[in-house]
Order: structure tokens, then C-alpha cells, then sequence
């Protein structure tokens, strides 16, 4: 009913619109909670293995950049499905780190199980409580989302981002590779991204509706970023795909070149994602590229970013920040953008077919 759905057309736009909220209740309830014992662990893991599928998987990714900046232990990424059939080399100094948002999801859990029985710890990050996987697990770290309905996840996303972000940085903090201080300033631009979002959500909402009326119908869409932004394009992708049924993909842009590139005409919208990190020249003369051959570029920039623009044919603006938290401000409008495009078309964006919200078989 409308009741259940707070006014919004749908679960799926009005968990979007909880963000700001779901990442505070997520960063209050991840710093309430010790875990001595893991924070104690960490000390002597020499290699973590972050294991997931969906939406969550692409968490993970985001997860390692973190992981490896911060924490300094190198990180291996894959999906649950190709996971439980490798030769998993482990010890008891291998971290692997289950990411799920329901906690149920068969293929993340026969998977990890798996390597626990082989020696490894097991650290899960999941949103319901109780579920079979935060039973089954050494350590839990929860997301504070509260049910999520829609198919397509979305807040359980960017909460799990921060889950992980807050991870790198307290696990850094156990090995002494940050100060307390520079824990403290990075809390400081952390607090700051609920209202950021909040501001971010009126400012663009009408705006991606606009850009989805332009583009819905073509055929393919690329989605394009590189460092932290990688896995966004990748979840932009997913997005789109799951919802409305176009076909996209999601690309590291420096890697264009060896493929990809080919497939751009000027019917391929190509949704940049270019805030101003470390890569953005690199992201920026990879735009040109798209460009030069006609494609469509849809930008996702920061705030009043003129040289992107002129060379955009569309762009959505996001506020300055700490440029680790990009992610999560990139992840939002390409939420959005899915979700106008799959309603445009008239799809089921909160039942898409032929998906399910938890995979309990394999
Ligand atoms: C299903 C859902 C996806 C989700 C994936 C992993 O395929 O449709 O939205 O990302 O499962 O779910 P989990 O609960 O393990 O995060």
C-alpha cells in the first residue's frame, strides 16, 4: 500500500530517499559496537578475501581500495559463485569477509563456509539480524537499514560501503598505521554525508528524471569510472539492467581502449563518473576519447566542474567531499537514473522479473 510505502510510488524510490538516515543509524551503530577481538585479529591477517554476490559484490570492491589504502593488507574480491569452487589457498591468517545484505544468500554462504572450515576467520556484513550467516560467522558487522523490499538494492549499498570504510579505518587504527587524529578528521567529513545527501537528493532528483526522459530509449548504456568510482560504474550497470531491462555495462575507462571502445556511436549514452579524485585527469582525457567518437556523455561531476561540462552533453552535479566518500555520492544518482529509466518504461521496478531478493538455492 501507499501507507507502507510512506508516500513514494514505490519501495524502491522511498529507500533511496532513506539514505541519509540508514547511513547515520549505520555509522552510530558500527562505532557502538567494540569488537575487540576482531580489531585484535586484524593484527596478524596477512590477506583478506572479500566474498559476495549482486549489489553486495560490487561493495566488496569498493571495499579493497579502502582495505589496501588504509588497512594495508592486500584484499582479493570475488563473486560467491566462482569462489566455492577454487583452490583456496588458506591459513589461519586469512581474513575472508562475507558481505550480504540478507544474510541468506546460498551461494555467499556454502562459499565462506567453506573457508572456514579451512582454517579461515569469518567476519560477515549483513543487515538482518540473526540471519544464517551472521550465525554462522566469527564477527559480524551489521548495516542499520532495516528491511529493505525493493529487489534492487540500494541503501543496504551505501551502507555497506560505510560499513567497510569504517572497517579499513579501525583496522588501521589497531595496527598504527593512522592516528587517532586523522581518524578523528575523517569521522568529521563522515557525519558530514547524510546532509550532503539529503541536499544531493532534492538538487538532482528532477534533473536525472530529465536526462532518463532523453536517453530511455536507447539500447545499450556504458557506465565508466576508474580507482573507487570503478565499482560504481559496475553497480550503475546492475542497476540499470535489473530494472529496466537495457542492456549495460560497466567498465574501468582506462581500459576502453582495448575493446569497448568500439562499440561507441553516437546512439551510445556513456554515463561518466568523474568526481575530482586522484584519476580525474585520466578519467577526463578517457571522456575525450568517448567523445572524439561521437558518444553520448552523461557526467557525473563535482559541483561546477566547467571543464567536464563543456564536453558533456548531460551532467549531474554532487558536492565536493573527501574524495574516499565519492562512492557513496556517485552511487546515488545512478540509483535514481535506473530507477526514472525503469518507471518511464513502466516496469515493475520493485518486482523485476526473473529476479528474486534473496537466492536461498544455488
Ligand atoms: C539477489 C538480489 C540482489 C542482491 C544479491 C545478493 O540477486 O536480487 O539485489 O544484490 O541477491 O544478495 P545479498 O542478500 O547476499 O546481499
Amino acid at each position: 500500500s501507499v501507507a507502507e510505502k510512506a508516500g513514494y510510488k514505490h519501495f524502491m524510490l522511498k529507500e533511496i530517499y532513506e539514505q541519509p538516515r540508514t547511513i547515520t543509524d549505520t555509522i552510530t551503530g558500527f562505532l557502538s559496537q567494540e569488537n575487540k577481538e576482531l580489531y585484535e585479529k586484524i593484527k596478524d591477517i596477512q590477506i583478506i578475501h572479500i566474498v559476495a554476490c549482486g549489489t553486495s559484490y560490487h561493495a566488496g570492491l569498493v571495499g579493497k581500495f579502502w582495505i589496501e589504502k588504509f588497512a594495508k593488507i592486500p584484499v582479493i574480491v570475488d563473486y560467491a559463485s566462482e569462489y566455492r569452487y577454487r583452490d583456496l589457498v588458506i591459513d589461519d591468517k586469512t581474513l575472508v569477509i562475507a558481505i550480504s545484505q540478507s544474510g541468506e544468500t546460498a551461494d555467499t554462504r556454502f562459499a565462506v563456509l567453506e573457508a572456514k572450515k579451512k582454517g579461515a576467520k569469518l567476519l560477515s556484513i549483513v543487515n538482518v539480524v540473526g540471519s544464517s550467516l551472521s550465525r554462522e560467522s566469527d564477527y559480524v558487522l551489521y548495516t542499520y537499514c532495516g528491511p529493505e523490499i525493493g529487489v534492487a538494492a540500494t541503501k543496504t549499498f551505501t551502507a555497506q560501503l560505510i560499513t567497510l570504510l569504517l572497517f579499513s579505518l579501525k583496522s588501521a587504527l589497531s595496527k598504527n598505521l593512522i592516528s587517532e587524529k586523522y581518524f578523528e578528521d575523517f569521522y568529521h567529513d563522515l557525519i558530514k554525508l547524510p546532509s550532503i545527501i539529503e541536499r544531493e537528493l532534492k538538487d538532482i532528483d528532477k534533473k536525472t528524471e530529465d536526462i532518463a526522459f532523453k536517453y530511455h530509449n536507447a539500447k545499450d548504456f556504458l557506465f565508466l569510472g576508474r580507482g573507487l568510482n570503478y565499482p560504481i560504474a559496475l553497480e550503475g550497470a546492475l542497476k540499470l539492467k535489473e530494472i529496466s531491462y537495457i542492456h549495460a555495462e560497466g567498465y574501468p575507462a582506462g581500459e576502453m581502449k582495448h575493446g569497448p571502445i568500439a562499440l561507441i556511436d553516437e546512439n551510445m549514452p556513456v554515463v561518466s563518473i568523474i568526481p575530482k579524485d586522484n584519476l580525474y585527469e585520466k578519467m577526463l582525457s578517457n571522456i575525450q576519447e568517448v567523445k572524439a567518437r561521437k558518444g553520448k556523455v552523461i557526467s557525473l561531476i563535482t559541483k561546477g566542474n566547467k571543464e567536464v561540462i563543456e564536453i558533456s552533453d548531460d551532467f549531474i552535479e554532487i558536492e565536493e567531499t573527501n574524495e574516499n566518500l565519492y562512492p557513496i555520492l556517485t552511487a546515488i544518482p545512478l540509483q535514481l537514473l535506473a530507477y526514472h529509466i525503469a518507471t518511464i518504461l513502466g516496469k515493475d521496478v520493485d518486482q523485476p522479473r526473473n529476479l528474486a531478493k534473496t537466492v536461498t538455492v544455488e
